[in-house]
């Protein structure tokens, strides 16, 4: 079988990462089936190019014009599962957009993925860094997922172990084998509870008087939660939290808060400490400030933005800037959480 790739040269990515970063793809394919796949990986010349793996961009920077293949995952797709006795089961395709997914699992019904509400990024991309809010993360409740092995030319079934999840991590984001993913699955109690573990949220829910919330209730408190925090990335361009929350020893974090009693942290179940690293930028006196067209958006020190024509260089130039300071003054490195390209 031979299939006619449709690929397109020297295509701009300016309108699918989130930050906006003006930026071009030597060559892109849409992939709306995975037979696309297949004819890519079967293609000495193609298989043999660089290669980004591009589902709602809301998790990378271009740090400059692309030279290889960009495969855009736009696989379409979802469905209710019959499920077990306990669990409602639930599949989408990878190239589903994860709000819009989450919403319809709402309206069907089903609540368990109500804290991930407004999160941007396609279904696809969810278990790649395990995205995670509000107390929730993708792990809670995923039941296994399809990705194609580029090596076979086959899918293969992963199940949560498989996956490896970690905070903001998964086998996905380590070398070794390539795979990309097509199809997730998750699996929701039927006996739904709300989780109302991050105080921000019960706090919020709780000032409603909602005292027995549906999670169609939840799912409007998160998203005006993020509303009135994170900036929309079709006003302004941006990737989330730009840094991942910091882990320090029991040590260190004891010996931080003698010099820095108000320094917010959570202890970990095997006994190290999370620390804000919101609340670390906050401190050395970045927050709303900008270094070029790149900025610290005013309320929220964790999440940069493009405050226009910002180029990947200038996010870089301001993240190195900011985890100089957080590292001078408190001993911390900041990790990035967008993939740098
Ligand atoms: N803080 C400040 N100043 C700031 C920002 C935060 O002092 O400018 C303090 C807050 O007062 C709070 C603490 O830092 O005590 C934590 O802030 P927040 O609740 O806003 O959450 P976060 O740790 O900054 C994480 C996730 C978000 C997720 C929220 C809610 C990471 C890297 N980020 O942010 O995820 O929405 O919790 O669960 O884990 C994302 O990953 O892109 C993302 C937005």
């Amino acid at each position: 079988m031979t299939l006619i790739l449709p690929l397109q040269q020297n295509f701009s990515l300016k309108a699918l990462n989130t930050f906006g970063i003006d930026a071009s793809a030597k060559l892109y394919l849409q992939v709306v089936n995975v037979d696309q796949l297949r004819a890519v990986f079967a293609d000495p010349q193609l298989a043999a190019m660089p290669r980004l793996v591009l589902g709602g961009g809301s998790n990378l920077l271009l740090t400059g014009d692309f030279s290889g293949l960009v495969l855009h995952i736009c696989l379409e797709g979802r469905e209710l599962l019959p499920g077990d006795a306990d669990h409602h089961h639930v599949r989408a395709a990878a190239g589903e957009n994860w709000h819009e997914f989450v919403q319809w699992t709402l309206a069907q019904g089903v609540g368990g993925l109500e804290n991930l509400s407004l999160i941007p990024g396609t279904v696809g991309a969810a278990p790649i860094q395990n995205v995670g809010a509000y107390g929730a993360e993708t792990k809670d409740v995923f039941l296994s997922l399809t990705a194609f092995d580029p090596a076979s030319g086959e899918t293969v079934e992963m199940d949560a172990a498989a996956c490896r999840f970690a905070y903001r991590d998964s086998v996905f984001k380590h070398e070794g084998r390539e795979l990309i993913i097509v199809d997730v699955r998750f699996a929701l109690p039927r006996a739904w509870q709300p989780n109302l573990r991050y105080a921000e949220l019960a706090n919020a829910v709780a000032e409603q008087g909602l005292s027995a919330p549906t999670p169609q209730q939840v799912a409007d408190t998160v998203i005006a939660i993020r509303r009135r925090k994170l900036p929309d990335p079709a006003q302004i361009g941006n990737a989330g939290s730009f840094f991942k929350n910091p882990v320090v020893s029991a040590e260190h974090c004891a010996r931080l808060l003698q010099q820095f009693p108000s320094l917010v942290h959570h202890a970990q179940a095997d006994g190290s400490q999370k620390l804000a690293a919101g609340w670390l930028i906050d401190q050395c006196g970045w927050k709303g400030r900008s270094l070029g067209a790149a900025g610290v958006y005013p309320k929220q020190a964790l999440v940069l933005v493009n405050n226009g024509g910002a180029s990947g260089a200038d996010v870089q130039r301001l993240a190195a800037a900011i985890q100089a300071d957080v590292a001078a003054r408190y001993g911390v490195r900041l990790e990035p959480e967008p993939v740098f390209v």
